[in-house]
């Protein structure tokens, strides 16, 4: 599958689909975030973000990036359209809009505080919030069978190991050709942001999933500081194989 908008093309490792620059600056608040360090510190950061109300990444409101993204996974799909889980929801403003579009959708991340806001916010009962760490989502109790996987800035801030435990996590609950979504910068982040990922590190760490697409932010949708920097942000898709 390959996404719509003018922008360049750039191979991907193992595949022949498209790098496009998005046209709207809608992300740039998106998934700013902050981690002492990359490993401890970072959940540790997201918890005084939260408890402070500090949520850059919420300022956009429904991402209309990912809302694209969505609109093409849906084409092929009557609703309701399978098993969705946001990982690292946060308050659950993107998977409440999962569940409105048609999807049974999950969310789970590891601060208890988002997790308070996030069920305080989906009064329907279509949506479940898990208290639970991404490279645990078994341990979770999170489900398996999920059509479709929503990143929106947690992977970019974990270390190595997690990397690799997040995605045998994810395939382990993951349907035969489930769909990952990932919003990450690239590297090159400064500190104290989240270290960013690569697409060929992203691709590298999912084992059994291809690499099927890459869309890049317009440079006037980053923010000045990573803009100045020439630090890429991207949406990412990649299918279980
Ligand atoms: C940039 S925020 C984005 C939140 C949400 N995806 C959104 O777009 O509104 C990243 C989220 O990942 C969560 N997170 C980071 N590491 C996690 C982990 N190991 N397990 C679960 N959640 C994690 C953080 O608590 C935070 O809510």
């Amino acid at each position: 599958m390959q996404y719509s908008g003018a922008g360049q093309r750039q191979p991907l490792p193992g595949g022949s689909n498209a790098t496009t620059l998005l046209p709207r600056p809608d992300t740039t608040g998106a998934i700013i975030d902050a981690g002492g360090g990359y490993c401890g510190g970072v959940a540790v950061a997201y918890q005084l973000l939260y408890l402070v109300g500090f949520k850059p990444w919420e300022r956009g409101g429904v991402d209309r990036d990912l809302a694209r993204f969505l609109d093409l996974e849906e084409q092929t799909r009557t609703p309701p359209y399978g098993r969705a889980l946001d990982l690292g929801c946060g308050t659950g403003l993107q998977t409440v809009e999962l569940a409105r579009r048609g999807w049974d959708a999950v969310g789970v991340d590891n601060v208890p505080r988002a997790i308070h806001q996030a069920r305080r916010r989906s009064a329907t009962g279509s949506v479940r919030f898990v208290l639970g760490d991404v490279t645990n989502l078994a341990g979770a109790g999170v489900g398996d069978g999920f059509d479709l996987f929503v990143d929106r800035g947690c992977f970019q801030g974990l270390d190595d190991t997690q990397r690799e435990t997040v995605a045998r996590a994810v395939t382990d609950v993951a349907a035969s050709h489930a769909v990952l979504l990932m919003f990450a910068w690239g590297t090159g982040v400064p500190r104290p942001l989240p270290r960013g990922a690569e697409p060929g590190d992203v691709a590298a760490t999912f084992d059994g999933w291809e690499l099927t697409d890459v869309e890049e932010l317009s440079p006037e949708g980053m923010p000045p500081q990573l803009r100045r920097r020439q630090v890429s942000g991207r949406w990412l898709r990649l299918e279980r194989g």
